[in-house]
């Protein structure tokens, strides 16, 4: 094979995933807040941006293609046919999977191109860039018969993959199945994982030769493995170091492990980066998060979706925020809430028990303890006391939204435990008493009380005792 062959990649998502036990179908089940597949067409497109993709699709077709054709990353792939979908009618096995891209025009396009096909499993979300890059090569043009990579690796436990079987020290006597294995067989501790990188003619030959005589009566990809040397064709071995990378998810067990991993990684990134993690086993930080140096990040804090943290920002213990910016040297939490589209300032402050919704909170401005903010929009240097609350819903829905905006302008003084009526203004400067509940707009530079005038009674507290 020249160094410029085609390369086609046919990811494997068609299984019933039977011991998921879940009625999703597999590859769409998350981790870190994205499904399997997406996490490895990511790292797939990084890593080999030139190629063409079949994704083999059957049980839970429908769901599988739309989540892909939707996703804001991949939907232009789909449209160029740079990803393309094939039905595998039945789930007759991975080798009968293979054979359906292959037989499909995508598959007869490869052929006429002379393409590698490197496979996939869509099961296995932590594929490094690297992996693939390396399984993506294409075959050393020096060592002229070699129509098979299979990627192996040695594993402390290989229970339940494939065991590697080989002849002599570099070639493939053949692949066993952990239900079709001798005691001796598993032994072994070299596991295949799924992936291989083909010669397209090669594989096109070898698939509809192909039996069911197995433990699971299934067409199985792993027994082309072992006719390369039958027909006095070579293959060879790359033995993948690291164990995690290639760890494939087939129950609920191996889907928090794996997450777990991958959160792992995300964090020793950003960690380099520059971000300061207490506890790191403890947080949780999606793949989309944006977090940059100086950032100091306390004990189970919780970081979602599109989340912008700027330098020198402490997000303290036990704070979750979902698509929200914070801007630089504020401080979150311990506890606080930003749900999606806030937006917070520099050097503010948003303190324990605070929720944000779809709010703005502007520079140096404090929301120090206990409070609700949603839809509203706060300015610079105002200070909110504790407990407030902006009553943003009335209970109807009006031009298809039930929710009034605040706005609070610059250097507002909110006293502790009031309320704003939303829509209503707080005006530049203006004071808030304590315990006000405001119904109406309030002026710049004026002081509004709300609350009902204090009386006092002397002794009546002694004569309800019957004291008098
Ligand atoms: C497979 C391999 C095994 C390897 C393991 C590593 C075979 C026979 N076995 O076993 O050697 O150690 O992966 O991850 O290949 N699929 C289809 N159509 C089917 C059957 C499966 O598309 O008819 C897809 C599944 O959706 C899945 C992938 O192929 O993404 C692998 O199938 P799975 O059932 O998980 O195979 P394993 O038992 O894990
Ligand atoms: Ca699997």
């Amino acid at each position: 094979m020249s160094k410029n062959s085609h390369l086609g990649v046919v990811i494997l998502a068609a299984g019933l995933g039977k011991r998921m036990k879940s009625p999703l179908p597999k590859v769409l089940h998350e981790i870190l807040g994205e499904p399997m597949i997406i996490h490895l067409l990511r790292k797939t497109f990084r890593a080999l941006p030139e190629c063409e993709v079949a994704i083999v699709v059957g049980h839970g077709r429908e769901q599988v293609e739309s989540t892909i054709r939707q996703h804001a990353e991949f939907s232009a792939l789909c449209s160029q046919q740079k990803i393309i979908f094939v039905t595998q009618k039945q789930q007759r096995g991975t080798g009968d999977a293979a054979r359906t891209a292959m037989d499909s025009v995508w598959g007869q396009r490869q052929i006429q191109k002379k393409s590698n096909i490197l496979v996939l499993p869509g099961d296995s979300p932590l594929f490094t860039e690297s992996l693939l890059q390396k399984m993506g090569e294409p075959f050393d043009s020096k060592n002229k018969n070699c129509v098979v990579r299979l990627l192996t690796c040695l594993v402390q436990d290989s229970t339940g993959y494939g065991r590697v079987v080989r002849k002599g020290k570099t070639e493939i006597a053949k692949i066993v199945e952990e239900k079709d294995a001798t005691p001796k067989e598993k032994q072994i501790r070299e596991i295949a994982v799924s992936t291989y990188l083909f010669d397209s003619k090669f594989l096109a030959n070898a698939l509809p030769r192909l039996k069911t005589q197995n433990a699971q009566g299934e067409y199985y990809l792993t027994d082309v493995l072992a006719m390369p040397a039958k027909i006095k064709k070579k293959s060879e071995i790359l033995c993948w170091e690291n164990e995690a990378d290639v760890k494939g998810v087939n129950d609920l067990w191996e889907l928090s492990q794996a997450e777990a991993l991958l959160q792992k990684r995300v964090v020793e990134f950003w960690a380099r980066e520059g971000v300061r993690f207490i506890a790191p086993e403890s947080v949780t930080i999606e793949t989309s998060v944006k977090l940059s140096s100086g950032v100091k990040i306390e004990r189970g804090v919780v970081l979602k979706g599109k989340t912008e943290i700027s330098p020198h920002v402490e997000i303290r213990t036990g704070s979750v925020i979902q698509d929200s910016v914070v801007e630089e040297g504020s401080m979150i939490g311990p506890y606080a809430h930003l749900r999606p589209e806030s937006h917070v300032g520099r050097e503010s402050k948003i303190g324990n028990y605070v929720e944000l919704k779809k709010t703005k909170i502007g520079n140096k401005t404090s929301v120090a303890h206990l409070s609700y903010l949603g839809d509203a929009t706060v300015g610079d240097r105002v200070n909110i006391g504790c407990g407030f609350i902006t009553c943003n819903f009335d209970g109807r829905v009006k031009n298809g939204s039930r929710k009034h905006p605040t706005i609070i302008e610059d250097d507002v003084f909110m006293g502790s435990d009031c309320q704003t009526i939303a829509p209503v203004k707080i005006g530049r400067g203006a004071y808030v008493a304590s315990g006000s509940t405001i119904t109406k707009d309030v002026e710049s530079d004026s002081l509004a009380i709300a609350r009902t005038k204090q009386e006092i009674k002397p002794g009546y507290a002694k004569r309800l005792r019957g004291q008098s």
